[in-house]
Formats: structure tokens, C-alpha cells, sequence
């Protein structure tokens, strides 16, 4: 697992940027894992701007977003069909078609047929090159929450409590919050050949320890990255406070 450290939020976003732009340049049929959430952003308006720039080309880029809430409409304010369309691919020469959001307006029962669908498309596909991923504050990928399997596959998932919290601040109240979704699955997420983890702020500080230093177990999910042979850690100085070996890679990597 390699781990990087950067100052501010703008250097992990262009650290990540430069990640993907550097699959998508060398493979223009590059297939990215896509992520959501406030972390991300930065990354995504980067990229926006190597694109106008015309440093980026995505006219054969292919996408597959890692979840999506249940019982959202794709144009729901908050479904994370929109989230995609509105901070990146409204704003990129990227084909729609090609762009992959799990579909959470389907009802109860035609989920299971979808998820597998879904596994099928990113198959078809040729696998995910490059899989960029957030972490919740519970340690979840995706929404893949404490006690999912770590061999767990594309599949509907219940929300934990404090995702439920951490994302009320998106809603009117917390009864607003979606409390299911679909959620690719931590087997899913380690076949990419590639993984990015981006977190910022000091908030994420103890989860990112615990995953990068404690043991791997299902209770974080996001150790399992630590089973997967090409993870990259992006982290502002915050995030990064309170691993054991920071003042070390502080030095390393901070000018
Ligand atoms: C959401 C998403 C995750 C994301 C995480 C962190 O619930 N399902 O993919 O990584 O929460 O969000 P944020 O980046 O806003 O902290």
C-alpha cells in the first residue's frame, strides 16, 4: 500500500487527478470505479479543467459508479446519478452510455436481477482499471458498511446509523435519508487492477489509522484495501495525523 501525503485538500485532489489522467492517457478505453461524497470533488473539478485545458480526452472512457440509494429517481436531487452528471460528466466529452449508476429507482424485487446485471456490464467491460474510492467516518467503501463480507459481491445493503447521520446534512431531516442502497461489494471493489483512496480532514483521522494500520477485518472495511497489491493512500496532513508512522511520512512527502 502506498501512501502519499499532501498539505491541503486542492494538492490530494490534483494527486488524484493526476492518477486518473495518467489511465485515461494511456488508455483511452480505460474503465474507471467511480465514487461520490464531498472528497472526491476536488478531484473531479481537476479533472474537469485538464479536459477544457485539452489535456483530457474521455470519448472512450468507460464508468461504473460504485453505489447508489435505493428509492431515488435518477434526477432526485440527491441520487448520485445526478451527483455524477452535475460535478463531472455534464461537463466532459464522456459518452452517457458508457457511464454506469446502479439504478435505485427499481423496486425491491428487481434489485437482485440488476446487481447481477451490473457485475455482468462491468465483466463485459474487461474489469475496472482504476477504482477511485472515499472512506465513510464508520470505515465503509462504498456503502459497504462494518460487517460486510469482504468477499461481498454488487448486492443491496441497509445503511448504517451513522452513515444515516453523516448524510442528513444532504436532506431536510434525517427521516429524509435513504436507509437502503446498492452497493458494489468489497470483492467487487478488489478485482479493479487499480485502487485510489482518497480522505481529507481530521475527522477521518482515526478510521483512516485503523484501516491503514489495524488489523484487516470486517469491521473496517476499508482494510481489506490492505489485501489488494496496487492501493494508493491520498491524504491531507489531517487525515494522516494520527497514523503511527506520520511524522515519518510527513517528512517524506511534505515540502
Ligand atoms: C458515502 C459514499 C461513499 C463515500 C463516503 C464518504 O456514503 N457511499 O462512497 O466514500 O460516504 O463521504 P464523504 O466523502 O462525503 O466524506
Amino acid at each position: 500500500m502506498k501512501i502519499v501525503i499532501k498539505k491541503t485538500y486542492r494538492e490530494i485532489s490534483q494527486a488524484a487527478a493526476s492518477i486518473v489522467s495518467d489511465i485515461v492517457t494511456q488508455k483511452p478505453t480505460a474503465v474507471l470505479g467511480l465514487a461520490t461524497g464531498s472528497t472526491p470533488l476536488g478531484m473531479y473539478e481537476e479533472l474537469i479543467r485538464l479536459y477544457r485545458e485539452g489535456r483530457l480526452d474521455f470519448s472512450r472512457t468507460t464508468t461504473f459508479n460504485l453505489d447508489e440509494y435505493l428509492g431515488l429517481a435518477a434526477d432526485h436531487p440527491q441520487s448520485y446519478r445526478r451527483f455524477m452528471d452535475e460535478n463531472l460528466f455534464d461537463h466532459i466529452n464522456i459518452n452517457k452510455e458508457r457511464t454506469h449508476v446502479p439504478d435505485g429507482s427499481l423496486s425491491a424485487d428487481r434489485v437482485d436481477e440488476h446487481c447481477e446485471e451490473y457485475e455482468a456490464a462491468i465483466r463485459r467491460a474487461g474489469g475496472i482499471d482504476l477504482q477511485v474510492l472515499g472512506i465513510g467516518g464508520n470505515g465503509h467503501i462504498a456503502f459497504n458498511e462494518p460487517g460486510s463480507p469482504l468477499s461481498s459481491r454488487t448486492r443491496l445493503v441497509a445503511l448504517d446509523e451513522q452513515t444515516i447521520k453523516d448524510n442528513a446534512r444532504f436532506y431536510d431531516s434525517e427521516d429524509e435519508v435513504p436507509r437502503f442502497a446498492i452497493s458494489m461489494g468489497i470483492g467487487t471493489i478488489l478485482e479493479a487492477r487499480e485502487i485510489i483512496l482518497i480522505a481529507n480532514g481530521a475527522k477521518k483521522a482515526p478510521v483512516v489509522a485503523e484501516a491503514i494500520e489495524g488489523e484487516v477485518t470486517s469491521r473496517v472495511p476499508a482494510s481489506a484495501l490492505r489485501m489488494h497489491s496496487n492501493v494508493t493512500v491520498i491524504l491531507d496532513k489531517e487525515a494522516a495525523s494520527l497514523l503511527k508512522d506520520f511524522p515519518l511520512l510527513a517528512n517524506q512527502h511534505i515540502q
